[in-house]
C-alpha cells in the first residue's frame, strides 16, 4: 500500500503518577521535553511525511512556539481516546496510514518505526511493537490470592507506535464512540473488537514508557548524552550501562533532574 504516512503524538496527559507539577510530555529528560524526543524521532524519520502533536490544552501555544512547522499541534480530550481522537481529525486528507505514539515513550526507535510502516506497506491493517513477557506472570483474586499461572510464551507486553490503516483507525473509533466507549488507552485493542487482524513486530526494550519518578530516572540512563554519545550496551544498542545497574534502584535515593519549565515563548524558562 502506498501513500503518506502520518504520525499522531498524543501529548495531552497531565501526568499526575510522575508527579512533576506538569504535563508529562514536558518533564525534561537530558534538558529537552520528553516531547521533543518523540518529535525528533518522527519528523527525522524517512517513512514519515506529516506529524500531529496533540498536547494538553493550556499548553498548546507554547508547543506550537517550540515544534514551529514541524508538526500541527492540537488540543488534547480528557482522556487518552479522546485525544487520539483529535490528533486523527487534524490529520491530512490524503494520509492513508496512520502510527500513533504515546509523548511518554521519548526513546523510541527509528528502526520500529520503519518496521510498523513496511508491515502496513505489506498490507496489514494494523501493527503493533511487542516485547516478551520476560516476568512469570500469575493471576490473583481481589485478596491477593494466586488463581492461576499464566502462560507467559503467549504473552506480549505491546508498545507504541501503532500503526494504522487510517481508514480503519476511524472506523474503530467511531464505532467505540457508538458503544460509548470513551477510556480506552490501546488503540489496537478498538480494532480488535471489529475483528480486524492486529500484527505484531519486534519493539525495543529501550523504548520505555515513563509513567513513574523511577522511569524517568531509568530514562535519563538510557538516552543518548546532550552531546551525542550513547551510552553503549554489551550488544551495541542504546542501552543501559550494566555498570549504572548496580547503582541503587530506590526512586527515593536518586535525584531525578530538575524538569525543564517552558515560559510562553515555549523555550525552557
Ligand atoms: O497516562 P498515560 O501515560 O498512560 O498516557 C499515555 C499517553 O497518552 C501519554 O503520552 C499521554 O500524554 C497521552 N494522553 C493524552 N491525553 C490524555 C491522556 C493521555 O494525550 N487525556
Amino acid at each position: 500500500m502506498a501513500g503518506r504516512v502520518a504520525a499522531v503524538i498524543v501529548a495531552a496527559g497531565s501526568g499526575e503518577r510522575l508527579g512533576a507539577g506538569m504535563p508529562k510530555a514536558l518533564v525534561s529528560l537530558h534538558g529537552r521535553p520528553l516531547l521533543d524526543w518523540a518529535l525528533d524521532a518522527f519528523t527525522g524519520h524517512p517513512d514519515i511525511d506529516t506529524v500531529v502533536v496533540v498536547a494538553p490544552a493550556d499548553a498548546v501555544p507554547a508547543v506550537r512556539a517550540r515544534v514551529g512547522h514541524r508538526a500541527r499541534v492540537v488540543a488534547g480530550g480528557a482522556s487518552r481516546q479522546r485525544s487520539v481522537d483529535f490528533g486523527l481529525a487534524a490529520v491530512e486528507p490524503d494520509v492513508e496510514l496512520v502510527l500513533v505514539h504515546d509523548a511518554a515513550r521519548p526513546l523510541v526507535e527509528a528502526p520500529v518505526i520503519s518496521a510498523v510502516v513496511a508491515r502496513l506497506r505489506q498490507g496489514d491493517q494494523a501493527v503493533i511493537p511487542v516485547l516478551p513477557v520476560t516476568d512469570t506472570v500469575k493471576r490473583v483474586d481481589p485478596a491477593g490470592r494466586v488463581v492461576a499461572t499464566v502462560d507467559r510464551t503467549e504473552l506480549r507486553a505491546v508498545q507504541t507506535p501503532q500503526g494504522f490503516s487510517r481508514a480503519v483507525l476511524l472506523a474503530a473509533h467511531r464505532a467505540a464512540e457508538q458503544r460509548s466507549l470513551t477510556e480506552v488507552t490501546d488503540d489496537a485493542g478498538l480494532l480488535e473488537a471489529l475483528g480486524v487482524a492486529v500484527q505484531t513486530v519486534p519493539g525495543a526494550e529501550s523504548c520505555l514508557k515513563i509513567t513513574t519518578p523511577y522511569d524517568l530516572w531509568l530514562a535519563h540512563r538510557v538516552a543518548p548524552e546532550p552531546d551525542g554519545v550513547p551510552v553503549p550496551d554489551p550488544a551495541g544498542r542504546t542501552a543501559p550501562d550494566p555498570a549504572d545497574l548496580d547503582a541503587p534502584t530506590n526512586p527515593a535515593d536518586q535525584a531525578v533532574p530538575e524538569p525543564a519549565v517552558l515560559s510562553e515563548s515555549g523555550r525552557p524558562a
